[in-house]
């Protein structure tokens, strides 16, 4: 029996979905936000929580969507409609009069045939469909015929819409259309992501394009959530209820529909104003925000497109006019040490400067003493480089007909540069070494310099103004030597420092004081830049200990313990804790008044690994969402619906057809005493 909803409710949380709806649109599609980020957040939680409390009320094209959906086994598989093509691609101007020649031809016509000309954004393609205009199937090309079903990752996109505009010209939404666009990572968020995952200790992507790809096949729409995808729309399948003429009226209502639409996309152009275009785009590209590896050029007209039709696998009415990749030959002038937080000594190549499709590059990492010998990369090569999908430059190879014999093989430093103290290489296990040296110098003063640069950061003791340029004066001006330091600063002191003035230096202080506020215990473990363990491990250990002194004292086993924390993590956090200078660290960081919040304590077993949770009805104690959390801490995992499978039905009030289902296929039923009873470890 379905929860009977009061019509008040329905209507309230109706007009807060519209409300969300729209405010996406403004925020992600147009951006030009008319709501505060806080209201947003108000109401978003405010719905969760209604749907939460009334499951009735579910729709899957609720913007509650956009924060992720229960997890799913596997990817199920679905045929697209219409396949979606690949593309011919051409790769100079003589291929594209050719296109044109050909396109004529086919078409008997002798007068100009006009484009759209679109930059190829280097993504991946996905189909959305909307039926009586709301998101209810969006899957990846596959191989053009069938693809993967990814709705609950497509629908976490902020600019791909949950539900069509209302489109003022037409009452009802179309009853059924398909569009196809690219889903990409822009620049700045691919670097943010693979900081975020160096730090967390994940595996980093080799570009955006990679990055995107992996988010978009995650089995956890909620991991998706967090992943900084963004969409834009050029294509159209299957349509029922709208009809077009051309390439640009169709892309100029699904705008209208609420798509992204690329701004630079230019319509009806003649060859030779494509040819003219391309060479703009190309000029453009390494300034704008997201990769392009090309312009695909259409035919405008619809008619047109339908009489040229299609070869096996591309449509005779478009090509791709690719770009030259962006690689270049330069000298290795020297080659530099720079030394990293935790000692790691990274040998970095200084370039003579080279202009990379736009950008001058002057330096390139050589990552380790294995990588310069795996290359041979020697002080004085002329070398290969490459913008790693255009972002990171990195040396390819080198040219060796050019070498002179005057150039010097490299020897890695058997000290650090900085301190002078002995450089080591850890052993891995195994009798491997670690590919990294470090500095073995605790308190080197460039291993401190980054630890302070940490510690301030975003997910540590986040404090504002602190910037690289100011922790180097701070250090140099001997006002600190250690993060705890910055506890005892005092404005006097910070105002006489170069260009800093009484009031910018009150703010620091008053930045530093809140930070101490605010910190909680996973950016505390955090801040103290333990290897290994980035912003997620930090909050697990919180979460799994509560407080500092446990996690201070845990054994190894009481660590490994904790799902989530490995070997090598583990290692790492007993040889930091033993260190006297860290834990004297800890000890200075709490005399200066740093008592960290403590997080709840989970179970410290992982009681219900491997179970299966359905939840229905009204809970009382609990949220869904935080039932949820706990049972998924626990290990076990809740899915949608009531099966065989299904090890527990948690079921609060006025529960109905789930109930039924569970009594009938002989699935243990609990209430939510039961379920906390069950969680902490006391119920069978
Ligand atoms: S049209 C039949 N337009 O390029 C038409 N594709 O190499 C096929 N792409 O699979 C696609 N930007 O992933 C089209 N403006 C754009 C595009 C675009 C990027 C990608 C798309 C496609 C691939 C073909």
């Amino acid at each position: 029996m379905p929860d009977s909803i009061d019509p008040n409710l329905r209507a309230k949380v109706d007009q807060i979905r519209k409300t969300l709806h729209r405010a996406n649109y403004r925020y992600y599609v147009l951006d030009d936000p008319e709501m505060a980020d806080s209201e947003y957040d108000r109401l978003m939680q405010e719905l969760l929580h209604l749907e939460d409390a009334h499951p009735g009320l579910f729709e899957a094209t609720s913007p509650t969507a956009k924060v992720g959906s229960p997890p799913v086994s596997k990817l199920d598989t679905s045929v697209h409609t219409i396949p979606m093509l690949s593309l011919d691609n051409g790769f100079s101007d003589a291929d594209i009069r050719d296109f044109d020649q050909r396109v004529k031809r086919f078409l008997e016509t002798e007068g100009d045939v006009l484009y759209t000309a679109e930059p190829k954004i280097d993504g991946v393609a996905v189909e959305v469909v909307y039926v009586n205009g709301k998101l209810t199937t969006a899957s990846t090309r596959g191989d053009g015929i069938r693809g993967e079903v990814i709705t609950a990752n497509v629908a976490t996109i902020g600019s791909v819409p949950l539900e069509l505009q209302p489109a003022s010209s037409q009452a009802d939404p179309p009853a059924l259309l398909e569009l196809r666009g690219e889903v990409y990572i822009d620049k700045a968020g691919f670097e943010a992501l693979n900081r975020k995952q160096l730090e967390n200790d994940q595996k980093t992507f080799a570009n955006p394009r990679n990055a995107a790809a992996g988010s978009l096949r995650q089995l956890d729409s909620k991991v998706t959530a967090g992943r900084p995808l963004k969409a834009f729309f050029y294509g159209i399948g299957a349509c029922k209820g709208l009809t077009f003429s051309s390439q640009a009226q169709m892309l100029e209502h699904i705008k209208q529909l609420g798509f992204s639409v690329n701004p630079l996309i230019r319509s009806r152009l003649t060859v030779d104003q494509i040819l003219d275009f391309y060479r703009e785009l190309d000029r453009q590209r390494h300034d704008l925000p997201y990769e392009i590896d090309g312009m695909v050029i259409k035919v405008d007209r619809f008619d047109y497109q339908q009489t040229l039709g299609s070869k096996a696998r591309s449509p005779r009415w478009a090509i791709a006019y690719k770009f030259k990749s962006v690689q270049a030959t330069t000298h290795v002038r020297a080659i530099e040490i720079q030394v990293g937080r935790t000692g790691a000594l990274t040998p970095v190549a200084h370039l003579a400067p080279v202009n990379i499709g736009g950008v001058m590059v002057s330096r390139a990492t050589l990552h380790n003493e294995e990588e310069i010998a795996k290359k041979d990369i020697r002080i004085g090569d002329t070398v290969f480089i490459e913008r790693a999908g255009d972002v990171i430059p990195k040396v390819v190879k080198v040219v060796t007909s050019l070498r002179t014999g005057r150039e010097e093989v490299f020897d890695m430093p058997q000290t650090c540069p900085v301190c002078g103290s002995q450089a080591v290489r850890e052993n891995t296990g195994g009798d491997r070494l670690e590919a990294v040296s470090r500095c073995a110098n605790i308190n080197c003063p460039a291993q401190l310099k980054e630890r302070v640069k940490h510690f301030a950061s975003k997910g540590a003791f986040d404090i504002e103004g602190l910037g690289d340029k100011l922790v180097d004066q701070l250090l140099t001006k001997e006002l600190i030597a250690s993060p705890a330091d910055l506890f005892h600063l005092t404005s006097e002191k910070v105002a006489e420092l170069e260009r800093m003035g009484a009031k910018s230096a009150q703010n620091l202080i008053e930045a530093i004081a809140h930070s101490k506020q605010q910190v909680t215990l996973a950016r505390f473990i955090y801040a103290l830049g333990i290897r290994h363990i980035g912003e997620s491990a930090a909050g697990l250990l919180a979460t799994a200990f509560g407080d500092l002194d446990a996690v201070m004292n845990a054994t190894a086993d009481q660590l490994t313990a904790v799902d989530g924390i490995g070997e090598i993590m583990v290692d790492s956090l007993k040889a930091y804790f033993a260190a006297q200078g860290n834990r004297d660290l800890v000890a200075s960081l709490r005399d200066a008044g740093i008592a960290p919040a403590h997080a709840p304590k989970a179970p410290a077993v992982s009681t219900l690994s491997g179970k299966t949770f359905v939840l229905t009805g009204k809970l009382n104690i609990l949220t869904r969402n935080n039932a949820r959390k706990q049972i998924e801490q626990a290990g076990g995992k809740v899915t949608g619906s009531v099966s065989r499978k299904t090890d527990y039905l948690l079921a609060g009030d006025a529960a109905g057809a789930k109930l039924q289902k569970a009594q009938a296929l002989g699935v243990t039923v609990i209430d939510e005493q039961t379920f906390l009873d069950l969680i902490q470890g006391e119920g069978t």
